[in-house]
Formats: structure tokens, C-alpha cells, sequence
């Protein structure tokens, strides 16, 4: 028994250092980037709005996000199936749902892009378990069939592409998932040169669900990576990508936002729009 006690206190204490070893790490690394207080924004720069990976955990909170801003005119939200807030913004005309199965072609919905300003891109998948290859389709394939398929129609400008890539993207990377994603938010930063577009990179770090969605487990959890800037809430991050796309003067496109940039923006938007 007492044994026991001792292997539980010794396996708290671990935990403990751990986090506060992540803590101290995200305090002194995160965080590149400053919000200009006096920038300049353009109401109308995210005037439609479009969401991927509406159904998951992060979509979630970027639609939640895009739903809740008043200066969104037009949601649409390309999506293989529903989600509760999905339903409910379909039922309130806020979001036009788009049933969509092949992310790899557009063909069908160059006039729907040709309006679009904004793109909250949170689809995406764990690499654990699944086949590199497919991985690869769905992280590199999918994000420039998109955007070679948006460039090519004309129309809406300003446009921005936010990409949630996660903390750990990186083409110098050791882990194929992290190259894969860095690789994918090269090649869009890329394509942007020259053009109305600009691409961000999120290399968020825990993504926490809406408060629909949470628990008691997951408030814990946020609290605990809170002192390191290692969480941000999804309604958060999609209000950081708002507040980016409305800046259009302040960061060039190909720019990779890590967690604490994304809290900052975040901030500045609530700031901007008088949320506590
Ligand atoms: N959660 C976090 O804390 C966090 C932090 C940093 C980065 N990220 C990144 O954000 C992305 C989304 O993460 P998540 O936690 O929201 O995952 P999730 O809850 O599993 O949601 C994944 C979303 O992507 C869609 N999706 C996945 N595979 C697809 C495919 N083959 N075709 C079409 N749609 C597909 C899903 O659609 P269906 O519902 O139709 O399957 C769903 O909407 C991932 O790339 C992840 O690495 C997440």
C-alpha cells in the first residue's frame, strides 16, 4: 500500500515538472509577432467567408468564430457531412452547407469561390495510424487543389488562406507529418507572390474544443498549458484569422503564426470588437 503511494506521488511529481517544464518552454519560445495597435482594418475583407473541417474539432471553432462576426455577410462551409452547428446555421440561412466529397476538385464551384475572401482551413487529420501517403493527400494535395482552384477564378479581393498546420510544422522537421505540412505552407505562400492572396500558416498548439463541446477535463487542461501560451480556444483562433484577413497591410502573406501570435491577434480582435 505504501509502496503504491509512493509510485502515485512519484508518477504526479513527473507530471508536474513536465508541465511545467512545457510551460516555461512555450513562455520563453512562442510568440514572433505583435499586433499593431493602430492598424488599419477593412471591414469588408472578410465579407465571405468559407470553412473546411466545419465537422471537427478545430472547424468547430472557426465556424463558431465566422458565425458570431457581424462584418461575415456569407458563410459557406464545404463539408462531407453535418454537424450540430452545421444544423443550426443551415436552419438560420447564417451558413450556406456545400456537400462536398472530392477536396481535390472544384470544378463544380468556381462561381461559389470566385466570391470568396476568407478561408479558415481546419481539415485535417491525425498522422498516428494512418497511411503517409494518404496523410500527404489530405495535408498537401487538398490545401493547393483548393487554392489553385480559388486563384483561378477573379473576383472577391481582398483574399487570405489560414491553414492550421500545428506547432511542429516544419520542412527541416525529423517527423514526415510536420515536412509535409511546412512543404504545404510553402507552396501556397508560393503561389500567392504577385496576386491579392496572402496564406498563413497555424502552427497552433492545443486547439481547445467550443465550449459546447468541453468538460470538466478539458478546462483542467486548458488552465494547466495556460501559463505557456500552449492553448488557445477554436473560437479564439478563428477570430485571430479574422482579425489577420482585416489587417491587409500588416502581415505578407506566406507569414506563420505560432500560439501566443494567434492568442495576440485574438486578443486584438475582442479588443477591436468590445468582447471580454
Ligand atoms: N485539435 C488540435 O488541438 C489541433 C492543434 C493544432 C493543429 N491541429 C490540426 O488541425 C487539423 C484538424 O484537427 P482536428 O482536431 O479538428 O481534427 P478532427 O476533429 O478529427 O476534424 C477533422 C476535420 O477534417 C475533416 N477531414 C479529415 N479527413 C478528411 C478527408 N479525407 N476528406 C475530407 N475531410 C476530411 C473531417 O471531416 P469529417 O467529419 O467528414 O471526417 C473534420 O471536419 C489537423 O490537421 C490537426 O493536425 C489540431
Amino acid at each position: 500500500m505504501k509502496l503504491l503511494k509512493i509510485l502515485l506521488l512519484g508518477l504526479l511529481v513527473l507530471f508536474a515538472l513536465v508541465i511545467i517544464g512545457f510551460n516555461v518552454w512555450g513562455a520563453v519560445t512562442l510568440g514572433s509577432l505583435t499586433p499593431d495597435p493602430d492598424a488599419q482594418r477593412d471591414a469588408s475583407a472578410n465579407r465571405v467567408v468559407m470553412v473546411f473541417g466545419a465537422t471537427g474539432s478545430v472547424g468547430d471553432g472557426l465556424l463558431k468564430a465566422a458565425m458570431e462576426d457581424e462584418e461575415v455577410e456569407q458563410i459557406y462551409a464545404l463539408t462531407r457531412r453535418m454537424s450540430p452547428r452545421l444544423e443550426q446555421g443551415k436552419a438560420s440561412g447564417r451558413v450556406t452547407v456545400i456537400e462536398h466529397q472530392d477536396f481535390t476538385d472544384y470544378s463544380e464551384l468556381s462561381a461559389t469561390l470566385s466570391s470568396v475572401n476568407t478561408v479558415l482551413w481546419g481539415l485535417g487529420a491525425s498522422s498516428i495510424g494512418m497511411d503517409p501517403e494518404l496523410y500527404r493527400h489530405i495535408h498537401v494535395d487538398f490545401p493547393i487543389a483548393f487554392v489553385e482552384a480559388w486563384m483561378e477564378t477573379s473576383g472577391a479581393a481582398p483574399r487570405a488562406f489560414h491553414y492550421v498546420t500545428g506547432m511542429g510544422t516544419g520542412e527541416g522537421e525529423s517527423a514526415r507529418w510536420a515536412r509535409d505540412k511546412g512543404e504545404a505552407e510553402r507552396r501556397v505562400a508560393e503561389m500567392s507572390r504577385g496576386t491579392p492572396l496572402r496564406t498563413f500558416g497555424h502552427r497552433s498548439a492545443w486547439v481547445r474544443p467550443t465550449d459546447e463541446n468541453a468538460g470538466v477535463a478539458i478546462y483542467l487542461g486548458e488552465a494547466l498549458l495556460k501559463p505557456g501560451h500552449l492553448v488557445i480556444r477554436g473560437i479564439d483562433l478563428g477570430r485571430a484569422m479574422l482579425e489577420i484577413s482585416a489587417r491587409t497591410d500588416e502581415l505578407a502573406s506566406g507569414t506563420l503564426i505560432d500560439n501566443r501570435d494567434a492568442i495576440e491577434y485574438a486578443a486584438a480582435y475582442r479588443r477591436y470588437k468590445g468582447i471580454e
